[in-house]
């Protein structure tokens, strides 16, 4: 009774949601914010308007987890001012829990597998209910599939879809597989439906997300697995699926691991119109001894091998990286057999961090980081020059062609030109004349830097 008198006289719950880190996240604060919305919350987009703050956060390496700190301190003093509650969502460290909690700045924490019942915790927050463990009521099968997403009016044409949620690979730097659990797919019934969902109601390109979407896997009928039957679906039987059902809809994916990429993937990749030719495939290392201690369960060999795979297959298909420089235990010779691997693939793009150890990791506890920090930041610098360079020689390779490109916007830096991308995930500007957003036009390849390429539409 008390609880209920409550919350109904508190007269507006209102949040504000803030986004740190990867696509997932950005993927999840559209479930939590449909949960919420159909649970009678209102959104604010402005954070002083709001009375509950909540911080989508990501501490997969040290400092996003320090940013996090950061804007914490930030609200501690506007807690100070205002009755707001704080909740934390997302990835977090049992560390920032603790710091936190102790600080008494933030009210509680959701973890990735509690949403469905984040509005209730928010409620139990309000009453002033000290339960602050609500991420440790995890259902380790939850996958949202069933929660109609609510997307923003943001006049967005391509948004996110995950289709397996967790991790099980166990990379020994990594905090994926201890903040967001195990692995597991989502029924592709449901994925389907949400794709053509997304279709009705305007968008035009879906990334289907995955820490792993290789290793996508749905069964049936579990008594009865046979990899041979149609009980199973993999990842190429849900990319084919996808492609079919939605031929108008262009699919992007993320992230393929080198160790569960297989050839039918490539040839479904290879087959449909729709789905887009760019592969990231995170190597990490270019050695051996390096990727052994990541626990990575590919070879620098294996890897060079996939790629020639991937371009005997699909020959336009563009490919990106993540390489972590400055590992345990990587000396000078480790460092050069990730530049000559560089050197021999010739990157589009890629994502290039510095090692930091997550607690609670296997590196963490094990390992020595034992690689000093001028050390890192230089062999770090020699990967994003390099990297630097390939793109723009993969860029020229476009000059003079003639390209499908989505629009998605009007471009930052001039607002007479639209920008969009390729198939290869590239980004094209060009001049707007009479085109609109979504539309998806051919755009002749005239200049490029090492990140954009330049053009003029063909009419
Ligand atoms: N499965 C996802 C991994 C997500 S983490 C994927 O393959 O994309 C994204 C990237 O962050 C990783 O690929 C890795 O390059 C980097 N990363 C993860 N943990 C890190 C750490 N402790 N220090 C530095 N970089 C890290
Ligand atoms: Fe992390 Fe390796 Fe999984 S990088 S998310 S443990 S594939």
């Amino acid at each position: 009774m008390y609880f209920y008198y409550n919350i109904k006289n508190m007269k507006d719950k209102n949040f504000y949601i803030e986004n740190y880190g990867c696509q997932m996240n950005i993927s999840d604060s559209d479930i939590i914010t449909s949960i919420l919305l159909k649970n009678g919350f209102t959104q604010s987009k402005n954070l002083d308007e709001a009375n509950i703050i909540l911080l989508n956060a990501c501490s997969i390496r040290e400092k996003a987890e320090l940013t996090l700190k950061k804007r914490l301190e930030q609200l501690k003093f506007y807690k100070k001012n205002k009755k707001i509650w704080i909740g934390i969502t997302g990835c977090f460290s049992k560390q920032i829990k603790k710091i936190f909690l102790e600080k008494k700045i933030v009210d509680f924490f959701v973890s990735p597998d509690s949403y469905r019942e984040i509005h209730n915790f928010i409620n139990y927050s309000i009453i002033g209910k000290k339960y602050f463990f609500y991420d440790s009521i995890k259902k380790k099968n939850e996958t949202y599939a069933d929660i109609n997403i609510i997307k923003q009016k943001n006049k967005k044409i391509t948004t996110f879809l995950s289709i397996t949620r967790g991790c099980d690979n166990m990379c020994t730097f990594c905090i994926v597989p201890f903040t967001r659990g195990r692995e597991r797919s989502t029924d592709p019934n449901s994925i389907i439906k949400e794709c053509e969902r997304l279709y009705q109601n305007g968008y035009k390109e879906i990334i289907l997300l995955g820490q792993n979407v290789d290793s996508y896997l749905w069964i049936y009928n579990k008594k009865n697995i046979n990899q041979n039957q149609k009980n199973v679906v993999d990842f190429s039987n849900l990319l084919d699926l996808l492609a079919k059902k939605n031929p108008m809809m262009r699919i992007r994916f993320s992230t393929s691991n080198p160790h569960d990429m297989s050839n039918k993937v490539l040839e479904v990749i290879s087959k449909h119109k729709n789905i887009c030719k760019h592969i990231h495939l995170p190597v990490q290392s270019g050695s051996n001894k390096i990727l052994k201690l990541m626990n990575r369960k590919y070879t620098r060999e294996k890897y060079l091998f996939l790629v020639k795979q991937i371009k005997n297959i699909i020959p336009e298909c563009s490919i990106s990286h993540d390489i972590i420089s400055g590992f345990c235990n990587e000396n000078e010779e480790d460092h050069q057999d990730t530049i000559n691997l560089m050197k021999e693939i010739k990157y589009n793009y890629g994502y290039m961090f510095s090692y930091s150890p997550r607690p609670g990791t296997y590196a963490y506890r094990k390992l020595k980081d034992n690689v000093p920090k001028h050390i890192k930041k230089k062999r770090l610098q020699e990967i994003i020059d390099l990297q630097r360079k390939h793109s723009f020689y993969r860029m020229q390779e476009h000059l003079g062609k003639v390209e499908e490109v989505l629009i998605e916007g009007e471009s930052k830096k001039n607002n007479q030109y639209w920008y969009g991308r390729n198939t290869q995930n590239l980004i094209v500007v060009f001049p707007k004349k009479h085109l609109n957003i979504g539309d998806l036009v051919h755009v002749k390849i005239k200049n490029t830097t090492s990140a954009t390429l330049i053009g003029d539409i063909c009419i």
